[in-house]
């Protein structure tokens, strides 16, 4: 009887038919029925048919034994969950005025990615020593970047670069990382595991260890239900590239205000006037920042040289190419509020040093972008902007407008 109880409830798995079926077979404790209610489980009509009339020759009984079994087969059917299920799709969330996102082809998002990548996200398990996590670095409190210059990664060794935040990537072309060394996400989060300086693991490595957790292996089941082979190296990297695909923010005040939900202060407003508008001499005053930190964004995905001294090779790294000297990645500045210390080499502590460096301290050589040198609010100053102080005021005061606390729920 137990061995049969097993294999009833094997069969039917944890669904509720098996609950039904168990209940049966306990109640009635007879073959016959257990014969039917195989037939029925396996929703083969025709055998299901002829062990009734094999089992049932008086006509009556017959009938009534049909109509209770048919009964319970339409139970059965409405309430038996499928073996497999498919996992349910994640509908990424964003205003009309971000465009389409680009999202990779061949990791769509679904709700179970996507719960499995945040899962595996502020898990220690993924690093060599169990104790650093991915948000050791991309803390939430600080919108997915660091409070630190150079922030830890396995034993006490620290990262070269400062920790970028990880708001609206499904919005940036790539590549990614400060240097554009990460030809997509993807690869950055493997970088990241693999690194010595971040999380240190071998990914062929760290399967078995994944698979002795039993939480986690049943979420991988359900992210990834097709796969012969739940937890492979793939699909870590594709859970935590989901989870990373959907830090969206929109809830700024200047989204509510593009989304007619909110009236800016006048200073906010300035400061949006001057972020965007390019200055022109005796024409119109600007900081020019949107030529670079473009649209709603605030980036336009590319590779540039903001006049930081002293000159680093930055994306000549990866190119090879010498004019590429000194450019690194223009970052979006959403959140920009919480994601201090600024640049890729944490030169800046704050929005003030940041915004008098544009305005006095692009540092100008060969490298230097065309966009800065020729920036001008007064004839023959440039590089030098010429803010007055309340100008630079209402620039910083935009740049908190960027603030959005929800996405770091997410
Ligand atoms: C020890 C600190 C550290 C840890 C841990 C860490 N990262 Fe990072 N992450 C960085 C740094 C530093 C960069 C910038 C790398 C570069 O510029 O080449 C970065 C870059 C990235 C980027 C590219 C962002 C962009 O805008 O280009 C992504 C995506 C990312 N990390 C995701 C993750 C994920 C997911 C994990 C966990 C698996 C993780 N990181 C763990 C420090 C860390
Ligand atoms: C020529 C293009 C360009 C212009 C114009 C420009 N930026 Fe940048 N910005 C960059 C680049 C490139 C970086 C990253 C540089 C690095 O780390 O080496 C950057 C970085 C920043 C950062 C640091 C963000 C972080 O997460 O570390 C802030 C803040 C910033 N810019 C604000 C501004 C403001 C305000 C203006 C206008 C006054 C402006 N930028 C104009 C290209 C530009």
């Amino acid at each position: 009887m137990r061995k049969l109880i097993g294999r009833v409830s094997s069969y039917a798995g944890t669904s509720w038919s098996g609950c039904i079926g168990l209940y049966f077979v306990l109640v009635f404790r007879q073959a016959q029925y257990i014969t039917i209610l195989f037939a029925t489980l396996k929703g083969n009509a025709t055998s299901w048919s002829m062990s009734i009339i094999k089992l049932f020759p008086s006509r009556p009984l017959r009938f009534f034994i049909s109509l209770a079994s048919f009964l319970l087969l339409l139970l059965l059917n409405s309430c038996k969950s499928p073996s497999i299920e498919t996992p349910e799709p994640y509908t990424l969330e964003y205003p009309n005025y971000f465009g389409k996102p680009k999202l990779p082809q061949d990791n769509p998002l679904t709700k179970e990615g996507v719960d499995l990548g945040k899962k595996l996200f502020f898990s220690p398990l993924l690093s060599s020593t169990n104790q650093i996590s991915c948000a050791n670095c991309h803390k939430p409190q600080f919108s997915f970047a660091d409070n630190q210059n150079f922030s830890e990664g396995v034993l006490g060794n620290k990262v070269d670069l400062n920790v970028p935040h990880l708001i609206n990537l499904a919005w940036n072309p790539g590549p990614f990382g400060w240097e554009g060394k990460s030809p997509s996400i993807r690869k950055a989060i493997e970088n990241a595991l693999t690194s010595p300086l971040e999380m240190d693991i071998n990914l062929n490595e760290i399967i078995p260890k994944l698979e002795k957790k039993q939480d986690l292996k049943l979420s991988f089941k359900k992210a990834f239900p097709y796969s012969t082979q739940p937890i492979t190296k793939e699909n870590l990297l594709k859970a935590l590239e989901q989870y990373t695909l959907t830090l969206v923010s929109f809830n700024s005040r200047y989204d509510l205000w593009r989304q007619g939900k909110l009236q800016p202060t006048e200073s906010e407003k300035r400061g949006f006037e001057l972020f965007f508008k390019s200055p022109k001499p005796n024409e119109q005053r600007g900081a020019g920042c949107g030529d670079c930190h473009t649209g709603h964004i605030t980036t336009n995905g590319l590779f540039m040289n903001n006049g930081l001294y002293p000159i680093e090779n930055g994306l000549s790294n990866f190119t090879q190419n010498p004019f590429d000297k000194g450019k690194f990645k223009v970052p979006s500045l959403r959140n920009v509020e919480l994601t201090s210390p600024y640049m890729h080499n944490a030169k800046f502590k704050t929005l003030d040093e940041v915004i008098e460096h544009y305005n006095s301290g692009v540092h100008v050589n060969e490298f230097t972008s065309p966009i800065l040198l020729y920036q001008q609010n007064e004839r023959g100053s440039s590089p030098n902007l010429n803010l007055t102080l309340q100008e630079k005021q209402d620039l910083a005061v935009f740049l908190r407008m960027l603030t959005d606390t929800l996405v770091l729920k997410k």
